[in-house]
């Protein structure tokens, strides 16, 4: 049985008192609208400056906090930049890497985030590995190859034990922040593909079974989630839960989502 997780990116968005309203809501509503439920794993994932009061505010609550990135090195003169073990020491648990905004704007790639990977494996974050492609990859019908080779390259000398410890995130680059939504059928199939492609990874010429570890991994689908999206998400086989980013500003906008969340973890609870 997969877990299913729905996590929310903040992005630079909310100061320290805005994060710690937001994050005091979704603790209230998880509590009073799906205290009975079977839960999906919740995360939210705040500023820098905003994880300690986030973490205090969910604390004894079922959300976890991640961090929408970090460096790959444990300490050192990189001015600006903050370490696993600083991300750890304050109870974080989860860790964005490779998020497309960070491709295109920060000058990250499959091997920044290859190291970043590693090291947060190391400290024990769970890393939320993101893939994606642009538009016009996918007019190019290039959409399996890029996500095949985001894949390997960002998965290099990650042993079969390690990755299954990861969650991967599809994030096509055209369905961030445009409102316009990856029809859930061929989410599904891309979230399948990357399943296939780290089963391949790991299954050795030399063994007639192939790999099943990502069998185990949960795939989260992200780019313009809603409330509106998320129950057809939901149904499909291989989409695990949801990376939201605009729609979990707003506690009125995210329970909804974690609600649907929550009814496919009850099925797959059902299942197992
Ligand atoms: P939106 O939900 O705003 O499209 O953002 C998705 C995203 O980038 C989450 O990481």
């Amino acid at each position: 049985m997969r877990k299913t997780i729905i996590a929310g990116n903040w992005k630079m968005f909310k100061t320290v008192a805005e994060a710690r309203e937001l994050a005091k809501s979704l603790v209230d509503g998880v509590k009073a609208d799906l205290g009975g439920s079977a839960l999906p794993d919740i995360v939210v994932c705040p500023t820098f400056i905003c994880l300690p009061e986030v973490l205090t505010t969910v604390k004894g609550s079922p959300i976890a906090v991640g961090a929408q990135n970090m460096d790959y090195r444990d300490s050192g003169a990189f001015t600006g930049e903050i370490a696993p073990p600083m991300l750890t020491a304050v109870g974080v648990s989860y860790v964005i890497i490779g998020h497309s905004e960070r491709r295109q704007f920060f000058g990250e790639t499959n091997h920044t985030v290859n190291l970043k990977v590693k090291a947060a494996l190391k400290h024990g974050l769970t890393p939320i590995v993101c893939v994606g492609e642009a538009l016009g990859e996918r007019e190019e019908n290039l959409t399996d190859s890029v996500i095949k080779h985001q894949i390997s390259s960002g998965l290099v000398d990650i042993t079969e034990e390690e990755a299954a410890k990861l969650v991967v995130a599809y994030e096509p680059i055209w369905a961030i922040g445009t409102g316009k939504n990856c029809e859930a059928a061929e989410a599904n199939r891309v979230c399948k593909h990357i399943r296939d492609a780290i089963n391949e990874l790991y299954t050795h010429k030399d063994k007639k079974e192939s790999s099943r570890v990502a069998d185990m991994i949960p795939v989260l689908y992200g780019g313009s989630v809603k409330p509106s999206t998320i129950d057809e998400q939901m149904e499909q086989s291989d989409i695990d839960g949801a990376l939201v980013g605009g729609a979990s500003l707003k506690a009125e906008e995210f329970l909804p989502i974690i609600k649907g969340g929550a009814k496919r973890q009850k099925i797959s609870a059902s299942r197992a």
